[in-house]
């Protein structure tokens, strides 16, 4: 393990920072880390909502730059001035990346690659961690995946995220640059765009309409609330070796018909609700992840997953304005 960084007087800059995770990390830094500052880059695509952080926004260590990460110029002008890069900005929907995946190998593939060779330009910066996804490994149906396994994306979406993550390493092993790659499994919790699985089944049960699930229903997915997600970035970067690879298990499986009954249940809602659907195409049976890595950081999740979805429900129950307002911009 190399020695801990700080925050203390630093600055960090996040892409993605008005996204879901991006949000909660931006205000749980700003929280727990009172002499860091913090720079929130992100072009506010539908996924962007500035509503996240409305509670930050008049901080004087916080300060949001509207742009694209593919903006090679502005990049460079930001990288100049921060020690610290978390890269969160993605196209994030497996859906969507079906229907296209353009914007996906822009922004997941040539956006990882504009910040990673600006990185090359400022030797200052202390660490770059970049946020992948536990799908770079594709269906596991055997072993759990460790960092050293192949990466066999089965979306779109996971094979942009893989390109982004082979990029990372390239840079370390070429430049010697002090990037960290990160694979959290499946993340839930408040402010989650509504097309994701548990807020698209929690505002569909509370609206009283059907929860879709696909096939069978027994895809399996490992599920991590979104302060211990924000929690292993944060181990990461304070303490995570440059150059390594820190799979990020929630420790939590559960069949997608699961998940549907303990929604529908902790809602008090009828099953009837279920409604099965046509499978997606490329379907991943089952993610999953041995984290014994990040856990020698001394990150462990922390969320048990009944409590981590009282909190969401609570949440989306109680924030109806924002997701639908979020849901009519996005159509
Ligand atoms: N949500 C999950 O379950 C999960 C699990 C593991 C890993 N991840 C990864 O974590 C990261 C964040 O995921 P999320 O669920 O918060 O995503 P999200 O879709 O909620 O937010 C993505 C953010 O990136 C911004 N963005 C998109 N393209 C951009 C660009 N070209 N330039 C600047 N900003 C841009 C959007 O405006 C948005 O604010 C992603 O890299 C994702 O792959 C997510």
């Amino acid at each position: 393990m190399s020695t801990e960084r700080t925050l203390e007087g630093k600055t960090v800059l996040v892409t993605g920072g008005a996204g879901f995770i991006g949000s909660h990390f931006v205000r749980e830094t700003l929280r727990r880390h009172k002499d860091a500052r913090v720079v929130n880059l992100d072009k506010l695509t539908y996924a962007g909502n500035l509503d996240n952080l409305r509670d930050v926004a008049e901080d004087p260590r916080y300060e949001f730059v509207f742009g694209d990460i593919r903006d090679k110029a502005l990049v460079r002008g930001l990288f100049a001035r921060v020690q610290g890069v978390v890269h969160f900005a993605a196209e994030t929907h497996v859906d969507r990346s079906i229907y296209d995946a353009g914007e996906f190998v822009q922004t997941n593939v040539h956006g990882a690659y504009t910040l990673l060779d600006a990185l090359r330009a400022f030797p200052g910066i202390e660490f770059f961690v970049h946020v992948s996804t536990d799908e770079v490994y594709g269906s596991r149906p055997g072993r759990a995946a460790r960092e050293t396994d192949p990466l066999l994306p089965s979306s779109p979406y996971a094979a942009t995220k893989a390109a982004g993550d082979h990029l990372a390493r390239a840079y370390h092993v070429t430049y010697g640059l002090p990037t960290i790659v990160l694979r959290p499994s499946n993340t839930y919790g408040p402010c989650q765009f509504p097309e994701k699985l548990i807020p698209l089944f929690v505002t569909n049960a509370l609206e009283g309409k059907t929860l879709p699930v696909f096939g069978d229903g027994l895809n399996v997915r490992d599920w991590l609330y979104v302060e211990d997600h924000c929690r292993a970035v944060e181990a990461a970067l304070l303490r995570g070796r440059a150059g390594a690879v820190y799979n990020v298990a929630g420790g939590c499986e559960m069949t997608n018909i699961d998940l549907a009954h303990r929604i529908l249940d902790a809602m008090e809602a009828p099953r009837e609700l279920i409604q099965y659907v046509p499978d997606r195409p490329g379907h991943d049976r089952r993610y999953a992840m041995d984290g014994s890595l990040v856990r020698a950081l001394g990150w462990e999740p922390a969320v048990p997953f009944a409590e981590g979805l009282k909190r969401t429900v609570r949440w989306y129950a109680a924030n109806k304005a924002w997701w639908r307002k979020v849901r009519t911009r996005s159509l």
